[in-house]
């Protein structure tokens, strides 16, 4: 098929080059020109595993170009995947989505199916439509289509390629179909609902992830107070199939560009219409409060805050990213940077992004040169390799054996038999 893709962040570059594999011809399409300079050449804006192969291995297949009108033109289904990032009310911001279909109006020279892909309100699909209408002048037919997206940053190529289901949401059942045709390699289960059904679908499915998260992290908070183990209490959980072991992982909280701006849309979708949402705003506050019950741990390891040498490990949101965005490391740092702290971060990938935002932090080139004269050793992302270390020549260049394991990545009892003053979250 002859697809266009508006927009190469995350969302859109994955999902253009995985289209672009399963056999289909892409343009993938942005405003900014040095990005778009950059993939000619094979310099990837993002980092994520798999990524640049699929680029190379796919080239005659994908252009990159900021041409959109042509793109347009060429193709039989255009992909809108531009950002929707939260203003500070938490709505999202649309005026991307909108801008695209405008141009996408002004460019149609025949019949099109319009995919949505990028996070939008219930009801957008309608503004999308009445967009193109009004800015084409020729009143070709199209139609628009929502089709969320799954994927999880880290492992987006593996899970557009093996999705648990893919959903679909149109007015028109045969430009479903048509667009169900490109995710047929995938042999996986098609579901076809109405347009707000499938945008609902996506919001539902963060938030409740987003709701499991604080859950367990909330079961962790009681489990320090009673004396039970949370890891233990999530594998006894999620034995129970309707339950499932999946994010019952305890921890700093959930940051990224999905799941904060997700629930805070969708508390802002449901306050317009009138209908407070309780679940929701808790989840939000119990992720806020899980990052100061970092801040609080960090406290009683030192005493006083003030001052300290602090090794940090992690800074992304989460491992196999450098995406740094609503990362818990961002607020801890901050937060310990007021306190007069000094600090020493690692990681693996998100330094050159962490540079940009946190300043005053001495950038060190592994998990030892952090620890080294640390009075705290803070663990804020979940890297496979940090639960590799070599404890024990951590604790030799620490100054002060103090781990505050934010992810869990420890057993604490190994922890206390090497000597470390060890907290985890909810661990006995
Ligand atoms: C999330 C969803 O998982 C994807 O399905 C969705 O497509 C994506 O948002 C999106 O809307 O674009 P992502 O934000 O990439 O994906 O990352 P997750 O793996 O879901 O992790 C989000 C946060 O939750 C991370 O900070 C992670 O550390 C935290 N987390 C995850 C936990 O604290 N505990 C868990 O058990 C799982």
């Amino acid at each position: 098929m002859k697809i266009c893709v508006i927009g190469t962040g995350y969302v859109g570059l994955v999902t253009g080059v995985c289209m672009a594999d399963l056999g289909n011809d892409v343009i993938c399409i942005d405003v900014d020109e040095k990005k778009i300079n950059n993939l000619n050449k094979n310099i990837l804006p993002i980092y994520e595993p798999g990524l640049e192969e699929l680029v190379k291995r796919n080239k005659t297949r994908i252009t990159f170009t900021t041409g959109l009108k042509d793109g347009v033109k060429k193709s039989d289904i255009i992909f809108i995947a531009v950002g929707t990032p939260p203003k500070d009310s938490g709505e999202a911001d649309l005026s991307y989505v909108k801008e695209a279909a405008k141009q996408i109006g002004k460019a149609i020279n025949g019949y099109k199916v319009i995919v949505d892909k990028s996070t939008v309100p219930v009801g957008m699909g309608d503004l999308v439509e009445s967009i193109i209408e009004d800015n084409s002048s020729n009143r070709f037919k199209f139609d628009v289509v929502s089709s969320p997206e799954f994927l999880k940053e880290g492992s987006a190529i593996y899970d557009f390629m093996n999705p648990d289901r893919v959903v679909i949401g149109a007015k028109n059942k045969q430009a479903a179909e048509k667009v169900a045709q490109i995710f047929k390699p995938l042999n996986t289960k098609v579901i076809i609902t109405d347009l707000r059904s499938a945008e609902m679908i996506k919001y539902a499915s963060n938030s409740f992830l987003a709701t499991k998260i604080s859950f367990i992290n909330e079961i962790a908070n009681i489990c320090e107070k009673v004396g039970a183990d949370v890891e233990t209490v999530a594998n006894g959980m999620g034995l129970d199939k309707r339950i499932g072991r999946l994010f019952l992982n305890a921890g700093a909280g959930f940051g990224g560009s999905c799941f904060p701006k997700d629930v805070s849309a969708l508390v802002n979708i449901a306050r317009k219409e009138d209908y407070e949402p309780l679940i929701l705003n808790s989840v939000m506050e119990v992720n806020r409060l899980q990052r100061k019950h970092v801040m609080n741990k960090i406290k009683t390891a030192l005493g006083t805050i003030e001052g300290r040498q602090i090794g940090i490990l992690g800074i992304a949101f989460k491992a196999n990213t450098d995406d740094i965005r609503e990362a818990v490391a961002v607020d801890v740092i901050r937060a310990l940077l007021e306190k007069g702290c000094r600090i020493k971060a690692y990681d693996p990938v998100a330094v050159p992004n962490a540079k940009k935002v946190l300043k005053g932090v001495n950038y060190v080139r592994n998990s030892y040169a952090a620890a080294e004269n640390a009075e705290c050793l803070v663990v804020l992302t979940e890297w496979n390799e940090f639960k590799e270390l070599d404890m024990k020549k951590i604790k030799s260049v620490m100054k002060k054996p103090a781990i505050v394991d934010g992810r869990n990545l420890y057993d604490p009892g190994k922890m206390k038999k090497l000597g470390f003053d060890y907290s985890g979250i909810g661990r006995k």
